[in-house]
């Protein structure tokens, strides 16, 4: 088979407006501004208010921008595949209500799981459609409403997590560019340290888990840390490596944002200064699926066709990979 390989050839993101500061959390649990600044370099994240609004709220303005910026009908996309921990419901697909409210009536769409690496998962699937040539264009949407499943009486979580995410346009590529390599890994054994205890079929809700607070993020922060530290870089070294790139011949790192202290350890193992790191976790924290999607939107004016990009991500399963891609179009 002749295999066509993927570009990415449009980015767009979204974010809700409300603003959940450092201070106002100092009002709501035990903790400070100078704590979760040194702990984890977030400093502000968004949060997604009102009633009925779930993360296909998110999505459905990521999809829409994307649609415009790339002047694309909506009825001409194939597939739109959409990497949530948060869906809107258990089921329909919270892509089944993307594509509904976008318009587009000729694609097929449906939902991935995989916690942090959500994203990673989804790009890597939707490459594989537009590979075999069976699809032209892809949509992957990465995106969660973290507010959803978080206990804001537990300062080990609330403070880390935020509501956003981004989608991206997959064509396949006319050049050299496009998703070259990928490397992808999951750990069930994980699951004692990050999970959520209650709400799927194993325990559905009851007057008793909702009394016991089981419908929110349970994580073993210093646990998953450590694992995070070590998989993530290793895993974005071990791509780097078998692309013989260095340092020097990558452009930027685009690390999932769950801590700034993991993101450096990643940068230190292949060699990159901090300006070569994409950073948004200052200002929207851990956005599970969305974080990645959302870093190229906010850097796509600074990328150039060729630049070479090391995609990582780690998160709950325990889930992870890297993926390296040469970036695909100058941006306007
Ligand atoms: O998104 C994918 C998966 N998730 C991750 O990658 C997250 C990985 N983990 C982390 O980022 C960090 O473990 C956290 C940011 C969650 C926590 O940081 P830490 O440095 O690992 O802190 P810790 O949990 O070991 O707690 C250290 C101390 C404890 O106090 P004692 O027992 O030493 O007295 C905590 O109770 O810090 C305390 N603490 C806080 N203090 C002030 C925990 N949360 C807070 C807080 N404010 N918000």
């Amino acid at each position: 088979m002749n295999l066509k390989r993927a570009a990415i050839t449009g980015v767009h993101g979204y974010v809700p407006d409300y603003i959940l500061t450092n201070q106002e959390l100092e009002t709501m649990v035990d903790t400070n501004d100078e704590w979760i600044t040194s702990r984890t370099g977030i400093k502000e994240r968004r949060i997604l208010k009102g009633e009925n609004k779930g993360v296909s709220v998110i999505g459905i303005e990521a999809v829409k921008g994307l649609l415009e910026k790339t002047n694309t009908k909506a009825e001409d996309i194939d597939l739109i595949i959409c990497a949530t921990t948060t869906p809107d419901m258990a089921f329909p697909a919270t892509g089944n209500i993307i594509a509904n409210a976008v318009g587009a009536v000729n694609s097929f769409s449906y939902d991935l799981q995989a916690a942090c690496s959500g994203f990673l998962y989804a790009l890597t699937t939707g490459s594989q459609f537009i590979a075999t040539g069976l699809y032209k264009k892809v949509i992957v949407v990465g995106a969660d409403k973290m507010s959803s499943i978080i206990d804001y009486t537990d300062r080990a979580t609330c403070i880390i997590f935020g509501d956003g995410g981004g989608a991206v346009m997959l064509e396949p590529s006319e050049d050299e560019t496009g998703i070259i390599d990928t490397e992808l890994h999951s750990d069930g054994s994980g699951e004692p340290y990050l999970h959520m205890k209650a709400g799927g079929s194993r325990k559905p809700a009851s007057v008793e888990t909702l009394q016991n607070k089981e419908h929110y993020v349970y994580q073993e922060g210093s646990q998953v840390f450590k694992f995070a530290v070590k998989n993530m870089a290793d895993t974005a070294a071990e791509v780097a490596d078998r692309n013989n790139l260095t340092g020097d011949d990558i452009a930027y790192l685009v690390p999932h944002q769950a801590n700034k202290r993991i993101i450096d350890a990643t940068a230190n193992r292949i060699g990159l200064p901090e300006e070569k790191v994409m950073l948004n976790i200052q200002k929207f924290g851990n956005t599970t699926s969305g974080t990645i999607p959302l870093c190229l939107w906010d850097y796509e004016s600074k990328l150039k066709k060729g630049d070479n990009l090391i995609l990582a991500a780690f998160g709950g399963g325990f889930t992870w990979g890297a993926t390296y891609i040469k970036w695909s179009y100058d941006s306007k």
